[in-house]
């Protein structure tokens, strides 16, 4: 066994060159109840990008848009809140199989085909959420030969998808369910997704027929056809002019009775008013400005619920790996770089010309 390995590591908050390939960093070694595995693939996600520009601070209020921010602090920089250290290797979504095994795990993982559970909990107490991490940014992530992690973050998973493909599924899927699990999305919702040309919002529409709901995918007019080929009952314009009026035109009404969003921005007054008396509003992310026009009167007034949606409790990832194993849900794999061109995949993942995500392969 090698001491040593390529990877990628991130040095410090701000611009595309704080992510510097190396060959000479060491192989990490599992703890007590840890196993480390050989990556075969590792899926771009958006906390990368935001925890390597400190987008989280409290300190910036703008769109993500890939590079630094000048108002951004370093001890509120990571999605938790907190500071992170440095050098880190991000990457939480990390296809790979067990090469080794330490005491407390089972050796029979070894030589499985594994995905990693992204949200580290403390095992002792598993449901608090202050006590909770994410792969990639409280400890080392995907973006290297070899990664390591609890044995009970790793899940086996039975498939004929290629490491490449299953590396797109982790934290956007994780994220997609737990969404439409605290939004209650059942049979008999209409579920209106902005974004859906991307990570969770492809997941999102997956997910969503899968129980049952409707779904309106909304996306830039070049990926319209794309996004219609994973299957929603409709798809709008990425900002309509008039939100109701696109809705009435496409499924015959004007409200839904649930937005799944993870664009925010401009666009969120509109999103808020196309929810049905009763509704509820389901929210995992920001791309388009954190900062928005809330009207309280539309909230009350209409009984609407609100819930946000990050760290994902025990057994969401479970459900994900039998969703696959099953193909009740596919991969949307755009594009596939080397591990040592991880700058180059983030850029194309930053342009966001792309529909469903973007991996390296070591
Ligand atoms: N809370 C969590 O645990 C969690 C987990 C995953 C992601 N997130 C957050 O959720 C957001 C989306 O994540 P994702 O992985 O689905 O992202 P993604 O794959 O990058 O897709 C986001 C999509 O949003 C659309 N979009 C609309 N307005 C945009 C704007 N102003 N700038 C950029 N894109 C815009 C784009 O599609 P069109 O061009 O088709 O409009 C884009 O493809 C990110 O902010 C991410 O940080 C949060």
């Amino acid at each position: 066994m090698t001491e040593t390995m390529r990877a990628v590591l991130l040095t410090d908050h701000g611009d595309l060159d704080k992510l510097v390939y190396r060959e000479d960093v060491p192989v990490p070694v599992p703890g007590p109840g840890e196993v480390l595995i050989r990556v075969g693939a590792c899926g771009l996600n958006n906390t990368d990008v935001n925890t390597r520009t400190a987008w989280y601070s409290k300190g910036v209020s703008d769109a993500t848009t890939g590079g630094g921010f000048d108002g951004a602090e370093d001890d509120d920089a990571s999605w938790g809140g907190a500071a992170i250290t440095f050098p880190r290797i991000q990457g939480a979504d990390v296809a790979g199989r067990v090469e080794a095994v330490s005491d407390g795990a089972d050796p029979g993982l070894i030589g499985k085909r594994v995905l990693i559970d992204t949200w580290l909990r403390d095992w002792d107490d598993p449901m608090n959420l202050d006590k909770t991490g994410y792969f990639g940014s409280e400890c080392d992530g995907g973006y290297a030969e070899f990664t390591k992690a609890d044995h009970r973050n790793v899940h086996v998973v039975e498939s004929d998808l290629s490491d490449a493909e299953l590396a797109t599924f982790a934290t956007s899927s994780i994220t997609a369910e737990n969404m439409l699990n605290r939004a209650n999305v059942g049979a008999g919702d209409v579920v209106l997704i902005p974004g859906a040309s991307g990570g969770v919002g492809s997941a999102l529409i997956q997910l969503a027929n899968r129980r049952g709901a409707r779904t309106v995918a909304m996306c830039g007019a070049d990926k319209a056809d794309q996004v219609r080929a994973i299957g929603p009952e409709a798809v709008l314009p990425r900002a309509p002019e008039d939100l109701k009026g696109a809705l009435r035109n496409a499924i015959g009404r004007d409200t839904v009775t649930v937005v799944a969003d993870v664009v925010g921005g401009a666009l969120w007054p509109s999103l808020i008013d196309a929810i049905a008396r009763g509704g509820r509003y389901t929210c995992a992310g920001a791309i388009a400005g954190p900062i928005v026009e809330f009207d309280l009167r539309t909230f009350y007034l209409r009984d609407l619920t609100f819930t946000g949606t990050t760290i994902a409790p025990p057994g969401v990832f479970a459900d994900l790996a039998g969703y696959i194993e099953r193909g009740e849900i596919r991969p949307l794999l755009a594009e596939t770089f080397p591990l040592e061109r991880l700058v180059e995949a983030q850029e194309a993942f930053i342009a966001k010309r792309h529909v469903g995500n973007i991996v390296v392969v070591p």
